[in-house]
């Protein structure tokens, strides 16, 4: 608390509060405010290093150049940019001070973290063009007079990335680091593993790659696709050498971003199966890296996941030990954070239960049931995991049957794991489903791509990380997670993750009180430019109007509809014709006459038309209408 009305009153002495104004800045920093007045950079820059490493100003130096075309000099006592490492414990170890006045840009950090997060936000300020790499002549170079005062939130602001449902290459890859660290991302969580494909070299057991790295090849969509021939070419995949693994890890620390590499087991081991099928209680089965067909129940019985394939390693076998040992031992020299993340989760017991060996261990043990075998095997994990000097986190489910030790917990089924978690004193990152889950689709369902559920921006920007009544401590951060079933390309991962990966950049990072979705959205629509700017393909989700249906008690079909955002006009048509500003306005609900082929929406602003035409079929209209009121 000390530390806390400190940091106040040093925020409100450096920066005069009362006068503050949006800028637009995501994530909001602590303080802020704007002066009167602009400075332009001049032809020619010069920036001053008080006690940076070279490396950050040099990368500085380039990021400038390259964008603006101007000659840029690092060294000397003046210029117009001066990024210094002072010693201020209120700001901690990444927060930082910026201040834009008539002498030029100065940035003052503890350490080289906090000054790239303070160059990151100078880039916002900057006109958009900033963020290309095109040579922009001589443009107007010019940012407003500032001060502000700014540190993160939470220590753990994290985006996950699905490797292994598709294959994304190297070049991939740094390129969603790139999108992270514009927004003050610090923790890449790499989903390595999964039933379609193991996808990290393990020199000691190379079968993994070879066979687990490949799958037939499939277009079309996910959990429908045909079942592969034995005989069917395995060409499609791909994994990354040791060698790949640490350019991207020293990549990603470069920009200051951790990564947390994940093999997901005991289930979701299909890829590890199909290299070696020993490790499974179904030896015999003629198992095959999965191609997107169904092989399991998710739901299954009572809630829990029924597998049609056995994709879920053998508790019973030392074997399975002695793999895992060489696996994480590898991996814990390949990266330095000091957390691996071992999945845990959606783990089908089904085999297990029928397995003789897994019932003579449960005798052995004294286990009592299912779960309680499988917190065997994480228990056994964890200290193969401990034994490498890295300290475990896995999904929520790891709780499940007893949790020891200092093993941390990523809340995924809601935020109930990770209160669980917390209550019993366990370190906790929260990335619940209904908030943070980036592979959901995110405005109107008809016109997205198809996924089972769907997640609208204002939702997940209302997300609060600390329940009611946990120790704030034990919370270490937040996170949003993109899996990839449905996602092929790096532009399709963008799309789904931007903007509203921007929403949990700004809950992981901003104080709770600088939170207010009308300022965010506003700032979102000027982020649209310098996404553009830096080729990020992004979705303009949150114009589409949130269109439900009801029956009536007439059993008429009645249509409802509602900005996601303040200050849009909604017009539509039921003539098939193509919608505008002329057409008829949605002032209310109404009734849908049955001979209605499709109803087309589309939002306006000041005469202008924003986001996509929604075209919604009537049968998805009808679909819709859950309720009779
Ligand atoms: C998960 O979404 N199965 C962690």
């Amino acid at each position: 608390m000390k530390i806390r009305i400190m940091v106040l009153m040093i925020a409100a002495a450096y920066l005069n509060v009362s006068n503050a104004q949006q800028l637009n800045i995501i994530p909001a920093p602590y303080a802020e405010t704007k002066g009167n007045g602009t400075y332009h950079l001049a032809k020619n820059i010069s920036i001053v290093n008080n006690g940076a490493s070279a490396e950050l100003v040099n990368e500085i130096g380039n990021e400038l150049r390259q964008a603006t075309a101007k000659e840029v000099r690092i060294g000397g006592k003046a210029g117009a940019i001066v990024l210094s490492i002072i010693k201020e414990e209120t700001i901690g170890k990444e927060g930082y001070f910026l201040e834009v006045n008539e002498k030029g840009i100065q940035v003052k950090a503890n350490t080289n973290a906090g000054l790239f997060y303070g160059w990151q936000t100078v880039k916002q300020l900057l006109p958009a063009a900033i963020y290309s790499n095109k040579n922009n002549g001589s443009f107007d170079w010019v940012l407003p007079y500032v001060k502000i005062m700014d540190k993160p939130r939470f220590g753990w602001r994290g985006l996950m990335l699905d490797v292994s449902r598709h294959f994304f290459s190297k070049a991939d890859v740094k390129v969603f680091i790139d999108d992270m660290a514009r927004y003050k991302y610090n923790r890449f969580h790499w989903h390595l593993t999964d039933d379609q494909g193991w996808r990290i070299e393990i020199k000691s057991l190379p079968k993994l790659t070879e066979v687990g790295a490949w799958r037939a090849e499939r277009k079309g969509k996910w959990m429908n696709t045909t079942t592969p021939s034995v005989t069917e070419p395995t060409t499609y995949g791909g994994f990354y050498t040791q060698e790949d693994i640490k350019e991207i890890v020293a990549y990603a620390k470069s920009k200051f971003i951790e990564v947390i590499p994940e093999i997901d087991i005991p289930g979701h081991s299909l890829a590890m199966l199909a290299a070696y099928p020993q490790l499974s209680t179904t030896p015999h089965y003629p198992y095959q890296v999965n191609v997107g067909e169904e092989f399991m129940d998710w739901e299954g019985i009572n809630g829990h996941a029924t597998a049609k394939i056995d994709n879920a390693l053998d508790p019973s076998n030392e074997l399975v030990y002695q793999y895992l040992d060489q696996v994480f031992g590898e991996i814990a020299l390949l990266f330095p954070f000091e957390y691996i993340h071992m999945g845990g989760d959606e783990n089908a017991k089904n085999n297990w239960e029928k397995s003789a060996n897994v019932q003579a261990l449960m005798k052995k043990e004294g286990l009592k049931n299912q779960n309680e075998v499988q917190s065997y095997f994480i228990r056994r994990v964890q200290k193969i995991i401990n034994n490498k000097g890295k300290k475990m986190i896995g999904w929520d489910e790891i709780l499940e049957g007893g949790l020891s030790g200092d093993a941390a917990v990523m809340s995924w089924r809601g935020i109930e794991g990770g209160i669980n978690a917390a209550k019993q004193g366990h370190k906790v990152v929260m990335s619940p489903n209904g908030y943070n889950y980036l592979d959901f689709y995110q405005g109107e369902i008809t016109a997205e791509g198809t996924v089972y559920a769907g997640l609208r921006m204002k939702k997940t920007y209302s997300f609060d990380p600390i329940p009611e009544g946990i120790d704030s401590n034990l919370i270490l951060g937040n996170q949003g997670n993109q899996w990839t079933e449905q996602l092929q390309t790096m532009r399709n991962v963008q799309y789904m993750t931007w903007p509203r990966a921007l929403a949990i950049a700004e809950t992981s990072w901003s104080p709770k009180s600088k939170k207010n979705w009308p300022n965010f959205v506003e700032k979102v629509e000027g982020q649209f430019e310098k996404l553009a700017a830096a080729n990020v393909k992004y979705a303009v989700s949150m114009y589409d109007p949130i269109v439900t249906t009801h029956l009536n008690t007439k059993g008429e079909l009645i249509v409802n509809m509602e900005g996601e955002i303040d200050g849009l006009k909604i017009y539509f048509s039921m003539d098939d014709s193509m919608p505008d500003h002329f057409s008829g306005e949605y002032t209310k609900p109404f009734v849908v006459p049955e001979d209605v082929s499709v109803l087309r929406v589309i939002s306006y602003r000041n005469n202008k038309p924003l986001g996509k035409m929604l075209s919604i079929p009537m049968e998805s209209l009808k679909k819709r209408a859950t309720k009779v009121l």
